[in-house]
């Protein structure tokens, strides 16, 4: 074999290495672009608002303030239990329901509510709110988050939504 025919092969082999190592690329992304968008595609999609049912209107009494828990309005697949949330429901009025948030709004934390005092309060950083959510003491930058409330066919629903945790 002479050394124009053996580098006339080597180049030949090159070319086909590469050529198989750009098609093998080419046929990975083209297996890997569908699993990892179906993977963060859950991540990164804005969720529509959603009405949960919280209860029958009639099994709350005027003027108390309890927690009802419903599913949140973006549970990724593999969320679980975690995809369960709450808010604090008061029926205000015969059809007057006010649902704020249980998360603070300073870094989102539980607030409970403490009946006695009409406050909530926060333990993680001592912020406290009145019982028509705005900010009485500590660090939240603004009130607790309201989600709007209806009333369908004697349920109280709420209008989950990803909550604006934080303003800062
Ligand atoms: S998280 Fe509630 S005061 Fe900081």
């Amino acid at each position: 074999m002479s050394e124009k025919t053996r580098t006339s092969e080597c180049t030949r082999r090159q070319f086909f290495v590469r050529l198989g190592l750009v098609l093998s690329s080419v046929a990975g992304a083209l297996v890997a672009i569908p699993i990892i968008g179906s993977i963060l595609e859950p991540i990164f999609r804005k969720p529509p608002p959603e009405w949960r049912p919280v209860g029958l209107a009639e099994g709350f009494t005027q003027g108390e303030t309890v927690l009802v828990k419903f599913i949140d309005s973006s549970p990724l697949p593999w969320a679980g239990v975690t995809a369960e949330t709450a808010a604090w429901l008061r029926r205000a009025g015969q059809s007057d329901f006010i649902a704020f948030s249980v998360n603070c709004a300073h870094l989102g934390c539980p607030v409970r509510w403490i009946a006695g005092a009409k406050l909530f309060m926060c333990p993680c950083h001592g912020g406290v709110y009145y019982e028509d959510g705005s900010v009485a003491a500590g660090p939240p930058p603004r009130g607790l988050y309201q989600y709007p409330v209806r009333i369908n066919n004697g349920q109280v629903e709420i209008l989950t939504s990803p909550i604006p945790v934080t303003t800062a």
